[in-house]
């Protein structure tokens, strides 16, 4: 199992360009399974996530073609297993997103049903409701979600208790082939479901509202082919800036949105960061200061993004002052935070919140990642750290971070893969 070798105490210093988005690729993926004419996208991550839809794609008999630039083009018209088996979908929650497209396509779809992971339950419910009210049969037995429907799906009124991501995803998925009009509300507004929602109407959808919490879908009898490119990762590009802002550095992301990231800039700011933007990148100097401790609440897009909550988590660790994270989203996000106090960090978790003491700097040790956001906080605490950090089980990083350390080695960090 690879591990990342970190010596810190340097501040981050240079440019990098900000990969394509993952949980903006992974639903694009899903939604080339709504035609039977080819897709092609293009500014696909080189993630670990992005092979297992691709994998997932392959079972069902597609045959991706993917070239050395991570452009692939996609044609749905040779599916032959409408399923998406356990063993995949346990290794990517997001392979759900399969659900809803291969419903309205096909008539028909087995998906295996999603278990717990390292940040809470994460139930599906919400997903299959939807589905139900727009006249799928659905059963979950034998661990699988078994959907039918006879004929297209329907147009309906859906109303979501919770706002949910992949579930406003799959429903407008859905609902672009489904017969009449479907409303969307309290339908995500993150700039994931906006890039998806363009990549359908330019597949031929017709969607309104996309980006606010109600959006409109008048279903069509067929969807053609088209060719897209995805948006930026704006949780990658924040990653960069926090990591810079924690270790009192220097750092321009090329090719990213500064418009996806208001929250997180702002946030940077009250910690003592210089941001400049410009169209399409982000300078952040800290002009060797030390950050000053931040508090933030994590809540659904625009309000402060649960994705960067625990890289907020380490920079406060060694901030001046006491900060304190709420975690609205989901129930058990705080793993990093025991992994940091062996690190020397000074952080009391009560319920849902973290208050966090900064203390002058970290000491170096053996960490363990635990989900994908963790780990990558885990990669900033070692930076900030004197000595040297281990972090173990790094294929949690892999799967949503693009050669992390080697963008971190174009910053200066050292910072070395070990197998
Ligand atoms: C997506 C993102 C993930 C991000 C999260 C919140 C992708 C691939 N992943 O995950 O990186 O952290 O949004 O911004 O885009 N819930 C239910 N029932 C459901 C669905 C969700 O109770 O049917 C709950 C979840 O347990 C959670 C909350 O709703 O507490 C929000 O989850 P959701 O927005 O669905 O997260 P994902 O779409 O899985």
């Amino acid at each position: 199992m690879d591990k990342l070798l970190i010596q810190g105490g340097v501040s981050l210093s240079g440019e990098i360009r900000a990969a394509g988005a993952k949980n903006s690729a992974l639903p694009i993926l899903a939604a080339t399974l709504l035609t039977d004419e080819t897709v092609k996208i293009s500014n696909l991550p080189h993630l670990y996530d992005i092979t297992t839809m691709l994998e997932l794609l392959g079972s069902m008999g597609i045959e991706p073609m993917l070239d050395e630039t991570l452009t692939v083009e996609v044609n749905a018209s040779t599916v032959s297993k409408l399923s998406a088996p356990y063993a995949l979908v346990k290794t990517m929650r997001a392979s759900i997103l399969v659900l809803g497209p291969m419903l309205a396509h096909f008539g028909q779809a087995e998906v295996a049903l999603p278990g717990g992971c390292a940040i809470g339950s994460r139930p599906v419910n919400l997903h299959i409701q939807a589905l139900q009210k727009m006249g799928a049969n659905i059963v979950v037995e034998d661990g699988y979600i078994k959907a039918s429907v006879d004929g297209r799906l329907k147009g309906a009124r859906i109303f979501f208790d919770l706002v949910t991501v992949t579930g406003t995803e799959n429903v407008l998925m859905a609902a672009t082939l489904a017969d009449g009009q479907t409303i969307i509300e309290n339908a995500a507004k993150e700039p994931e479901v906006v890039d998806l929602a363009n990549c359908l109407i330019a597949m031929g959808a017709e969607i309104k509202g996309h980006g606010t919490d109600t959006i409109v879908v008048n279903g069509k009898p067929r969807l053609h082919g088209c060719s897209y490119s995805v948006m930026p990762d704006r949780i990658e590009t924040g990653t960069y800036l926090i990591a810079a802002a924690a270790t009192r550095g220097r750092v321009r992301v090329k090719d990213t949105v500064p418009g996806t990231l208001e929250a997180v800039l702002l946030k940077l700011e009250e910690a003592g960061a210089q941001i400049q933007v410009g169209e399409d990148w982000i300078e952040l100097d800290m002009h060797g200061k030390r950050p000053k401790a931040v508090s933030l609440r994590t809540a659904p897009h625009p309000a402060f993004p649960t994705d960067m909550q625990a890289q907020f988590a380490a920079m406060n660790a060694v901030a001046s002052g006491v900060g304190i994270i709420t975690e609205t989203v989901f129930e058990n996000r705080f793993m990093h935070v025991h992994e940091m106090n062996r690190m020397g960090a000074s952080m009391q978790v009560q319920g849902n919140t973290v208050t966090i003491t900064g203390v002058p700097t970290l000491r170096g040790a053996p960490v363990m990642a635990t989900d994908l956001r963790a780990s990558a906080s885990l990669v900033i605490a070692g930076l900030v750290a004197d000595n040297e950090t281990l972090v173990d089980r790094i294929y949690h990083i892999d799967r949503g971070y693009e050669c992390i350390e080697e963008k971190m080695q174009l910053l200066g960090a050292r910072i070395r893969r070990l197998p």
